[in-house]
């Protein structure tokens, strides 16, 4: 693999959402994420309001790049809301499509791994379409396991679509409890 080793990965700012928007739109178009249509599409302030939202709250959210521009986005949010699943968080990522392939995909997930372990989350859940081989190739990579296939849960292209269903633990994972609250928290 080509790698490129100007690529820095760092946390997202205000200025880089317009060009985190135009990455995930690409794709859209391209069909690798919806192939539905264009009308649902985040516009910049909903990705704007989501950044913060995610930010002030302390989920990862970072972007890759090369020189000043922005070549890849990933963050995560929370699994599911309930208080119990408070360790477990489900990522996205996206590689700009002119560095697909460069290995911007693995920088991104590593970043994101390491930012998720260090604020204490414990599982990461991802959902594939089960034609993105190139998706389910970064994530065996990282050591994602397949725990589960989710059968014909899209719609795209006039034809039934799997996801495939993937996690892999994060620090001391499922083997410690986690910390004790803050003590302002308890
Ligand atoms: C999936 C995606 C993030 C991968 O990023 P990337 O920068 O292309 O990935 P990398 O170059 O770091 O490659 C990671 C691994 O995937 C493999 N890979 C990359 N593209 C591949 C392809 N088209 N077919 C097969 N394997 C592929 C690489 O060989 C590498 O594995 P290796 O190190 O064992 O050789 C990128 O393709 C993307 O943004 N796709 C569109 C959005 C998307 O699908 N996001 C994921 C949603 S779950």
């Amino acid at each position: 693999m080509e790698q490129n080793k100007t690529i820095v990965i760092r946390p997202s700012r205000e200025a880089d959402v317009d060009a985190m928007l135009a990455i995930y739109r690409r794709h859209i178009r391209r069909g690798v994420e919806d192939g539905v249509d264009d009308n649902d599409t985040p516009q910049p302030d909903d990705l704007r309001d989501r950044r913060k939202n995610l930010k002030s709250r302390r989920f990862p959210h970072v972007v890759a790049v090369d020189g000043e521009k922005v070549v890849g986005y990933a963050y995560v949010v929370l699994f599911r809301k309930r208080p119990a699943y408070r360790y477990t968080v489900k990522h996205s990522i996206y590689v700009h499509h002119d560095h697909i392939g460069q290995g911007v995909g693995s920088l991104l997930m590593r970043g994101l791994i390491d930012a998720c372990a260090a604020a204490g989350f414990r599982q990461m859940i991802g959902y594939i379409d089960a034609d993105n081989v190139a998706s389910l190739a970064l994530h065996e990579r990282f050591g994602f396991a397949r725990v589960g296939l989710l059968p014909a849960v899209a719609y795209r292209y006039g034809h039934w679509a799997d996801t495939v269903m993937v996690q892999r633990s994060l620090g001391s994972g499922s083997t410690t409890p986690p910390p004790p609250p803050p003590l302002s928290t308890r």
